[in-house]
Order: C-alpha cells, then structure tokens, then sequence
C-alpha cells in the first residue's frame, strides 16, 4: 500500500549568498522514520529547515502534510514536532516548566512526567535551562519537539553528542513514535543509527540525495556484497572464477582464504558450494558480509560519511 507522502520535496535549491548549501533536491518521505543521511555540510539541516517553514525555497518546492511550510505555516505549526540542531531553547526557564507549558498547549499530549523519566532528565526538572549540560538541554530539546504528540517530527541530529545510554534512549522514543503512529524525520551523519531506526532512508551529498531506499534496498541495490570461506590453501582461484557470473572476482586473501565479491545472491552462494563439490573442498567456514550504508555512501561518493 502506497499512502501520501508526509514530506515531499521536488527540485530544492536553497543558497546562502553564493554558495548553494542545497541544489536540486528531490525527496519524498512515507509515514515512519525517514533518515536523511550525509556528511557535514552536505544540506541536511538546510532542507529539513525549510520543510519546517524557517528558510523559504530559491526555487523549487515543498510540501509537509501536503502543506506549504511558509504560507500555511499556522496551520502546519500544530501539527509538527521540530528539534533543532541548536536546541533552539530561548528562556531561563525550568525545564519541566517548558516541557507542561508545550503540553498544555496540545489537545493530546505525551505524560510530561514519563517524558522526563524516559529521557533520563528527571534529576534536571528544576534546573533552569541554561545550566543543564549540553547532553541534557538536548535531550529537553527533543522532549519539546515530541510532548505535543504530533503527526510528524523533524529531529535534527538528535543524537549528536550523547553518551551512548542517552543515545539509547533516544533511539527508544523514537521506536516509540512510530509504534505510536508518528513520522520522523530524522538527520544524522551516523550510518548505524540509520540503519537500526529508518524505514527509509535518503542519503545526501552536496546538496542533492544520491540514493533513496530502505537501508536493505540500499545495501543490496547494486551494491556488490563479499562472500568468504576457508579451505585447503592454493585453491584454484581462476577456475572458481570461470564459475562464477560476469562481474564477480575471486582471490585468495590469505593462504585456504577465500573473498568473492560481486552480486552475492543465493545463486551465487550455490554456484560457489557446487564448485568447492566438484573440486573435493570441505570449505570449514562459509560466511557472506552485507555491505553497510557506510560502503554504500563510499562507493556513490568515494568520500568517507565521517568527514
Ligand atoms: N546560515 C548560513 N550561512 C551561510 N552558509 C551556510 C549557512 N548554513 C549552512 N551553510 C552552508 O550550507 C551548506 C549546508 O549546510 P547544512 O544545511 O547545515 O548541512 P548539514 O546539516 O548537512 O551539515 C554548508 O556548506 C554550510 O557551510
Ligand atoms: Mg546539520
């Protein structure tokens, strides 16, 4: 079943003097956790700015729940979550007091105190918010950007620099909200955390997304996979080669170990066992490595994700 669009970009370009931070875009987000994916600088936070009604287009355009993020701001507005990369928090204010005050103004809000309990911010409640640490006035970030129970939140990089238990649990809220029936948009530079949370996921470079699918499609899409086993050394490498289908390579990679690269399929992997039959190989090991979004981003790119 196909359903609207949450978000949908088409032909994006957005320049801050002269430089183009975004340039060309196309993106179509389905309800769930959308990842948009890419490196620093690449025009992640430009794009989902926009999508939130704060940068107008240079051309092109956007549509969030099928509105226009400037012109129908106000009735956009309830109906969105937003996280900023900044934090975005204005006020001294008590962080428990920002978190009621946001509820209050929602017909449907989240349970502020299991909010605050989830997000390990319960020793911070009455702390002001200037003084909670750079972990936590994240963490109330992202609190403000959910209480509302909205139809759909954009988190931008919400796990930046959180220990690994706020990561966690960063990670849990947003299962939850989409176990709850909320999209997420969410952007990051860390191709694990696409991989565990995105049903899609866009990957950007430069401005425009270069790949576009869920983090199994896009690992498999053309994408060459290696195949290992381990045998009696000085195998037969060309022979196994002759075997295999166009565009596949063999090598020993150390003496009685195997890698073939290449489109690895179960055809593939029958292909390389009825040749081990053939030649008398007990192979002891049989293992296939799927490749992650990381060589994926490395072979569209030849540039590393983690700049
Ligand atoms: N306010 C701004 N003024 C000038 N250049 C900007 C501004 N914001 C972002 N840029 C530039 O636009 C490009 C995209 O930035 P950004 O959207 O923040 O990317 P990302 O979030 O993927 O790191 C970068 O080259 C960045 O330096
Ligand atoms: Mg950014």
């Amino acid at each position: 079943m196909r359903s609207e669009p949450v978000v949908q970009v088409r032909s994006l370009v957005k320049r801050y003097g002269t430089r183009t931070a975004v340039d060309g875009l196309d993106l179509e987000a389905r309800p769930g956790v959308t990842a948009v994916l890419g490196p620093n600088g690449a025009g992640k936070t430009t794009t989902v700015e926009t999508c939130e009604g704060y940068r107008r287009p240079d051309s092109g355009t956007v549509r969030v729940l099928g509105l226009d993020p400037v012109a129908q701001g106000d009735e956009l507005r309830p109906r969105i979550g937003v996280m900023l990369q900044s934090g975005g928090v204005y006020s001294g204010a008590r962080a428990d007091e920002m978190l009621r005050h946001i509820a209050a103004l929602h017909a449907h809000p989240l349970d502020v105190d299991a909010l605050i309990e989830r997000l390990g911010l319960g020793s911070c409640g009455r702390t002001g918010y200037r003084r909670l640490s750079g972990g936590q006035q994240q963490r109330l970030a992202l609190a403000m950007a959910v209480v509302g129970r909205p139809e759909l939140v954009f988190l931008d990089e919400p796990t930046a620099g959180l220990d690994p238990q706020a990561r966690r649990a960063t990670w849990d809220l947003v299962r939850d909200l989409r176990a709850d029936g909320v999209s997420v948009i969410l952007t990051t530079h860390h191709m694990d955390e696409a991989e565990r949370l995105a049903d899609d996921v866009a990957v950007i470079d430069a401005g425009r997304v270069i790949a576009q699918g869920s983090p199994e499609e896009l690992c498999r899409g053309g994408a060459e996979n290696t195949l290992r086993f381990t045998g009696r050394p000085g195998l037969d490498v060309e022979s196994l080669l002759r075997a295999l289908p166009p565009g596949s390579s063999a090598a020993e990679s150390a003496p009685g170990s195997y890698r073939v690269d290449g489109l690895v399929d179960p055809q593939l992997l029958a292909t390389v066992t009825s040749w081990c039959a053939q030649h008398g190989v007990m192979p002891d090991r049989i293992s296939v490595e799927r490749h992650t979004l990381e060589d994926v981003f490395l072979e569209l790119t030849g540039k590393e994700l983690r700049s």
